[in-house]
């Protein structure tokens, strides 16, 4: 949510932060700019609408070897030219890119207008280039303790770059609750909100605490905290650039779907144990002993998350038979809820950056419970706030709309499902079983994949209905509500998830021609009970449209999709992929932006 990206080193800055933008544009991208040093001068563009547009519309050279830059996600005023970053102070001295939410603006911004100085947009931001510019005027020692006394006035969350007009080569950035990295090079530094904008250029990187302050210069850094200097190495990321890179697929949404045969076999590499047909992981850090001792589990996320997090629920009390269930992040770090010693939290989260994700966590810490993270981003704030964690190592997730996070999320929860079964009554057997079904969903996955065209068709032809009915039991239902949540993001087909078992007891009243019905119907103990809500849905002439394993479904339904058999616990996971092309199918054949729904971006940082 929101992009920063700064350089200073000694080649033309403008353009490097400018590709830098593209690249971190799925953060947001209502509105572009950058804001450079130029002869003791800052230049400043910014203007709403996509970064491509924007980058049209600058001068062909500006010169200067240091700049900052910004991709927006509104929170805090419209998209407009005016609330686009950087914002500037008063004197046009200093310049900010901002992400997160200055929860005090107000109060800042009265005082501020008090002693005279004048706002020019309606944004939170923008006090920070006037708190920062007041200080560099009354003649701090130097930029990082200007930015570090403006800070002192401020109650909120940022991932900030500051520059100086009078002091070229230089950028500051500062960092309490979002993420910044700083990227290191020969003769270059790089500031930015994520490592899709300077792996590029380097994959040498400085994940900043909460609190640190950093001063760079070109090939060199410095950090502070509470005014005393600090020291840190900077860490290899593990990301090659052409991860970043869309090659020949024409979305994100659609290479990450067709990314998860891989996603999902790094996501389990290393972590099947075959002699005591297990799961190995390390990352979990419970001894046997612990583990027994777990008496429920509780999965805190948000969005498909949070759905994800449902299904692992499902597969830990089925095969561990330890209670378990999935709660909204969101919800859950408000409601004061009771934190239980012998209770296992599992937060859950791709970018490992969502804020209600990391609240939830913080709820649970503060009171005495123990947090497993299953995240995806390494090193992430949610990552590191956890006690111990498992990396899903699905790869960068770049689609707004997550798709191979999800599934490999699945995976790794049936991972914990059966490594936790196993300390308990899941017999040998049975864990076989499951690692021999789960070593077998990456085949899988492909051969789902090659129904694609089927898929699109049929996404097609239903496109242009206005509502659509997904339809799931117990497994399945969990399916329903993922998938329907894809279509509404991306279609903007309203779309609602309802369990089969309930459809008599009101939702039946909306079965009829005009609004088409999606149902998960795996070949599993429940298969018999499906049949007969068929029955009921076609018996009020509702158009039916199943997915599910079984050839004997094709005269019941209208149309059908078949998806391999897996284990009946890991069905959910293939079950949803074809749901996954169908939400994206229907959004191109609408004509829609799938890399950038409208109204959302990647990674929630805000409340
Ligand atoms: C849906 C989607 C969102 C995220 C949610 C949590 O396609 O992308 O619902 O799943 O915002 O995000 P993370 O997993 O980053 O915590």
């Amino acid at each position: 949510m929101c992009g920063i990206v700064a350089y200073v080193g000694y080649r033309p800055a403008v353009a490097i932060v400018v590709d830098g933008l593209r690249r971190l544009e799925y953060r947001g991208y209502d509105s572009a700019g950058v804001a450079a040093v130029t002869q003791n001068r800052l230049i400043v563009h910014k203007a709403q609408g996509r970064v491509d547009e924007f980058a049209r519309g600058l001068p062909q050279r500006i010169a200067g070897t240091t700049a900052i830059a910004h991709t927006r996600w509104a929170t805090h005023g419209a998209p407009t030219d005016d609330n686009a970053h950087p914002h500037t102070d008063s004197t046009g001295r200093v310049a900010i890119v901002h992400n997160g939410i200055i929860e005090n603006a107000g109060e800042l911004r009265a005082k501020l207008e008090l002693e005279g100085t004048v706002f020019v947009s309606e944004t939170d931001s923008e006090v920070l280039a006037h708190l920062i510019g007041r200080e560099v005027e009354s003649g701090s020692s130097d930029l990082a303790t200007a930015v570090r006394n403006a800070l002192t006035h401020v109650v909120g969350t940022y991932g900030l770059a500051v520059l100086d007009a009078q002091r070229p080569g230089e950028v500051v950035a500062a960092r309490n609750g979002s993420p910044l990295l700083i990227g290191v090079g020969p003769r270059e530094t790089f500031v930015a909100s994520d490592p899709s904008a300077v792996v590029a250029h380097t994959q040498q990187v400085v994940h900043l605490d909460d609190g640190e302050i950093a001063t760079l210069r070109p090939g060199t850094y410095s950090l502070m905290r509470d005014g005393r200097a600090t020291t840190r190495t900077p860490v290899l990321v593990d990301v090659e650039a052409t991860a970043y890179e869309l090659g020949a697929h024409e979305h994100w949404m659609l290479k990450e779907i067709h990314e998860q045969p891989e996603a999902v076999e790094r996501a389990l590499l290393g972590r099947l144990d075959d002699r005591f047909a297990t799961a190995h992981l390390s990352g979990l850090a419970l001894s046997p002993r612990e583990a027994q001792a777990v008496r429920r589990v509780v999965l805190l996320g948000c969005g498909s998350a949070y759905f994800a997090g449902q299904l692992g629920a499902q597969l830990i009390e089925g095969t561990a038979r330890i209670p378990a269930r999935a709660e909204p992040a969101s919800e859950f770090r408000y409601r004061n809820p009771v934190i239980e010693p012998d209770t296992l939290y599992v937060a859950v989260s791709q970018s490992g950056e969502t804020y209600d994700t990391l609240a939830a966590v913080q709820e649970v810490k503060r009171k005495g419970g123990r947090v497993v993270g299953v995240v995806n981003v390494v090193g992430s704030a949610i990552a590191r706030e956890c006690d111990t964690g498992l990396y899903l190592h699905a790869g960068p997730e770049v689609s707004v709309t997550s798709t191979k996070s999800y599934t490999a999320t699945a995976v790794v929860l049936a991972l914990l499902a059966v490594h936790l079964g196993r300390v308990r009554d899941l017999s040998p057997a049975d864990g076989k079983r499951l690692i021999a079904g789960l070593r077998a969903l990456p085949e899988q996955i492909s051969q789902v994949l090659k129904i694609e065209s089927q898929i699109a068709e049929l996404a097609g032809a239903w496109a242009q209905r206005q509502s659509v009915l997904y339809v799931g039991r117990v497994r399945g239902a969990v399916v329903a509500q993922e998938a329907a949540l894809k279509l509404k993001e991306v279609a903007y087909v309203h779309a609602e998830a309802y369990s089969a078992s309930e459809l008599k007891h009101g939702p039946l009243a909306l079965i009829s021609p005009d609004i088409p019905v999606i149902m998960v119907l795996p070949d599993d103990e429940l298969f018999e009970k499906n049949l007969g809500t068929v029955a009921e849905i076609k018996a009020r002439h509702g158009q039916v449209l199943a997915v599910g394993h079984s050839a004997r479904l094709a005269d019941r339904v209208d149309d059908l999709l078949l998806v391999p058999r897996s284990e009946p616990e890991l069905d959910p996971i293939l079950l949803g992929i074809p749901l996954q092309l169908f939400a994206y199918h229907a959004a191109v054949a609408l004509g829609h932006d799938v890399d950038r729904p409208r109204n959302l971006a990647k990674s929630v940082t805000v409340e």
